[in-house]
C-alpha cells in the first residue's frame, strides 16, 4: 500500500501528505490544490496545538509518510529535535529525498528512521511528545502502539492521535460493505471506546476523546468529488459518517509526572 506506489500522488491527495484533511470552513465552489494541500496541513496544525510542544522538546511523530508534516510540526511548532517513524523503507526514503534540503542544514533536528509503532525502536523515556497522523487504522494491535507510546514518553509527556474509529462495535459489517480498504484489511478501524481503554490500560491519565469529523467528512467529500474517484467507494466515508458508523477523532493522553 506505501511501498514502490507513492499514494500521494493519486489525485485525492496532494503536496505529499496523505491524509483526509481539516477544513475550518468549506466554501461553495472548486476546491484548487493549494486548498486540498492545506487542508492536510491544517489537520496536522489541528494535532500539533494540543501538544502544546516546547522550544527543548524532543518529538516523535509514528507513521509519519513522506513527512512534510513532521517538518511543518519542526518549522511551526519548533521542538528542539522531532523523529519521524515510518513501517514502509519506501516512505522514509520519500521523505528523506523530498526534505533533503532541511536534513543537510540541520541534521541533528530532523531524523527519519523506518520501523514499527508496535514495536517503537527507541530507549525508554526518549521524548516529550509524541503524535500520530492519520496512521493508527493500520495499526493491528492500539493497546500494544499504546504501551509502547506510553514507555517511550517521558513522564509528564504527551500524546496527540488523529485519524478514524468505528463509532461502536457492530458497525464493523456495514462498514465492510460500504469501504473497501476496510473491507480488505488496509484499513483496520477499532471502535473508538476500546482504543480509549487501551490507553488508560497502558497507564496514560487524562485521556481525551474528541470527535473533529465535521471538519473533515464533508470536505474530504467534496475534494473527491471533484476527482476521477468521483463516482467510487471513496465517496461511501460521508454516507459511514452520516449513519454514524465512523467518525473521525483526535485523541490526547498524559503520561503521569512521576
Ligand atoms: C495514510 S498515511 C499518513 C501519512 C502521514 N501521516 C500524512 O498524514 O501524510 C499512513 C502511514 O502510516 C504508515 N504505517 C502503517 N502501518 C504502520 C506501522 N505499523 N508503523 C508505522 N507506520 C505505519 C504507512 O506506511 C503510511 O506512510
Amino acid at each position: 500500500m506505501y511501498g514502490a506506489d507513492d499514494l500521494s500522488s493519486m489525485a485525492i491527495f496532494s503536496g505529499n501528505y496523505i491524509n483526509f484533511g481539516y477544513w475550518q470552513v468549506l466554501i461553495p465552489g472548486l476546491i484548487s490544490i493549494d486548498e486540498r494541500t492545506e487542508s492536510q496541513a491544517n489537520l496536522y496544525r489541528t494535532v500539533l496545538r494540543r501538544l502544546e510542544i516546547d522550544p527543548t522538546d524532543v518529538a516523535l511523530e509514528v507513521g509519519c509518510g513522506i513527512a512534510v508534516g513532521t517538518v511543518l510540526a519542526l518549522r511551526e511548532f519548533r521542538p528542539s529535535v522531532i523523529y519521524g517513524l515510518d513501517l514502509s523503507q519506501d516512505q522514509i526514503d520519500r521523505a528523506t529525498r523530498v526534505n533533503s534540503e532541511l536534513i543537510a542544514r540541520q541534521p541533528e533536528r530532523l531524523i527519519f528512521q523506518q520501523g514499527s509503532a508496535l514495536r517503537l525502536p527507541y530507549a525508554g523515556e526518549t521524548f516529550d511528545k509524541c503524535f500520530s497522523v492519520e496512521a493508527a487504522q493500520h495499526f493491528e494491535d492500539l493497546a500494544v502502539f499504546a504501551s509502547e507510546t506510553h514507555r517511550v514518553l517521558k513522564p509528564g509527556g504527551r500524546l496527540a492521535v488523529a485519524t478514524f474509529f468505528m463509532t461502536h462495535a457492530t458497525a464493523a459489517g456495514e462498514l465492510r460493505r460500504l469501504i473497501e480498504t476496510i473491507d480488505s484489511g488496509i484499513d483496520v478501524v477499532a471502535e473508538i471506546d476500546s482504543f480509549r481503554q487501551d490507553l488508560l490500560a497502558a497507564g496514560f491519565v487524562d485521556v481525551h476523546v474528541e470527535s473533529i469529523g465535521e471538519h473533515v467528512w464533508q470536505g474530504f467529500d467534496a475534494w473527491i468529488a471533484q476527482t476521477e474517484f468521483k463516482d467510487g467507494w471513496g465517496r461511501n466515508w460521508l454516507k459511514a459518517y452520516h449513519r454514524r458508523l465512523i467518525d473521525y477523532y483526535l485523541v490526547t493522553a498524559d503520561r503521569n509526572e512521576i
